[in-house]
């Protein structure tokens, strides 16, 4: 039997389904509403707003519960791979043994991006921002790969899925190696997914390189960690750009620009610069949180708060506890991680960040570890678009393999009135 929800406007009174999900979660379906009423909901930052039913990831906020298909994020960050939370999220299922060496050798086989994208990146300013090279370079991904484009062909989504997988690390260390001015590295394949990238970003023609492991293995914790996070700003940029079936890479590009905003994925550089400016200019973290409580955007305490999170965000506890164990086998001391440890036990012994339930996310220590092992700041957004990349594409799934509208929002008009045009002589 289902729920219902009574609505009453006026003289009328009708009734709306509820719909529950899995965990409980419960929401009014609104989509009759207007036919039955005239009436539409208004929700600017859908901070009310459900725009799907989806399987892939559950969150709790006010518990802080993370998980992927059903899996608690602690466990798939010390149990699994990047490679194979990636799978886990697009295919639905862990794989088999068989089926992540498949997987893993399907994407190594397409880590090389075509010869013309030296001249695409030679075209760019040395000082472009990664994620505006790495957006325009996952659009154009589409003119070099026609054969992949058609979002209702499964073979095509497919070929074009493991593409986009093998290729986001090699465009984005080609922007980090164009910014440089040293020349672009061939993928290694005889190296693991997140070696190769390493390798394509901080090896030289000129020296041997070789892959430290307490670097990959930090690196592909911070690739899970990052791997999907339900309707967040840029996961829902993808669902409605690709709700007008245009094809995955240009999906993939829109997110990758959302995300870039500093109240979104670029938060991770401005973390970083946050806590660099502390350090140079000298000021104590007191200082700094009283002046992040001013309530302006340009001061935040970066890093913290959460539009779902009122609790801790689960991947920030495990980001902390791994920074720590990064840098001591680095041999690094990161007095950028002292001002962070003290402006974290700072802000959730203040009133400001605790009646907000302002907490740190999954951008407040990830940068320090980006830093520790020598990505420059510019880069961190782009690596959280790396380890981003296969939630983008399970959701751009979901939706494809589900009956679904182009996304069209309505809005409640508060402009002019109808009125007649002044000849210009009389304006
Ligand atoms: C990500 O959605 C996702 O899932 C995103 C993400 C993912 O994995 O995809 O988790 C990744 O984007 C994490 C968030 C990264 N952004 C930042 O760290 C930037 C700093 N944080 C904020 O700008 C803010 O907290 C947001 C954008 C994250 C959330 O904003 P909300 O939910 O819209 O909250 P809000 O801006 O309305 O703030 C509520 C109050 C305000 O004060 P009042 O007007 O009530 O007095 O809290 C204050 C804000 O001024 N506030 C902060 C603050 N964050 C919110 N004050 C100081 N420092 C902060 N960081």
């Amino acid at each position: 039997m289902t729920e219902k929800a009574e609505l009453r406007f006026g003289d009328q009174t009708i009734e709306l389904d509820i719909v529950e999900g899995t965990e409980g979660e419960r929401a009014i379906d609104i989509q009759d509403l207007r036919a039955k009423t005239g009436l539409i909901t208004l929700d600017p930052s859908y901070a009310n707003t459900g725009s799907c039913e989806s399987s892939i990831t559950f969150i709790n906020g006010e518990e802080g519960i993370l998980r992927y298909r059903g899996y608690p994020i602690e466990e798939i960050a010390e149990k699994c791979s990047f490679l194979e939370s990636s799978y886990l999220l697009i295919y639905g299922e862990l794989p088999t043994r068989e089926q992540l060496d498949e997987f893993r050798e399907s994407v190594r086989y397409h880590t090389m991006l075509h010869e013309d994208f030296r001249l695409f990146y030679r075209a760019m300013p040395k000082d472009a921002h990664p994620m505006a090279s790495a957006s325009a370079a996952c659009a154009s991904l589409a003119t070099f790969y026609p054969d992949s484009l058609d979002p209702r062909d499964p073979r095509e989504v497919e070929i074009g899925v493991h593409r986009l997988i093998a290729k986001l690390p090699t465009l984005a260390s080609y922007a980090f190696k164009h910014s440089i001015g040293q020349p672009f590295m061939y993928p290694d394949n005889r190296l693991s997914y997140v070696g190769n990238f390493l390798h394509m970003m901080f090896a030289t023609p000129c020296e041997p390189f070789e892959v430290d492991p307490v670097v990959e293995k930090a690196l592909d914790l911070l690739f899970i960690l990052h791997a999907d996070h339900e309707q967040n700003c840029s996961t829902s940029t993808v669902r409605l750009v690709g709700s007008s079936h245009v094809n995955l890479f240009a999906s993939i590009s829109a997110g990758i620009n959302a995300l870039w905003g500093p109240r979104h994925g670029g938060a991770n550089q401005q973390v970083i610069e946050m806590l660099q400016a502390i350090a140079a200019e000298g000021i104590t973290g007191r200082d700094f949180v009283e002046r992040a409580k001013s309530n302006d955007d340009t001061s935040r305490l970066m890093g913290f708060g959460h539009r779902v999170y009122k609790n801790f965000d689960p991947r920030a506890k495990i980001i902390k506890k791994a920074c720590f164990d990064v840098l001591s086998r680095l041999g690094v001391h990161s007095k950028l991680l002292e001002i962070a440890v003290e402006l974290e036990e700072l802000a959730l012994k203040d009133d400001y960040f605790v009646e907000r339930k302002l907490y740190p996310n999954v951008d407040f220590y990830s940068g320090v570890i980006y830093n520790a092992i020598g990505t420059p700041e510019n880069m961190f957004t782009a690596m959280f678009a790396i380890g981003r990349l296969p939630g983008w594409i399970a959701q751009w799934q979901e939706m494809h393999d589900h009956k679904h509208k182009i996304g069209r929002p309505r809005q409640v008009y508060q402009g002019a009135t109808q009125r007649a045009v002044t000849p210009i002589e009389q304006r």
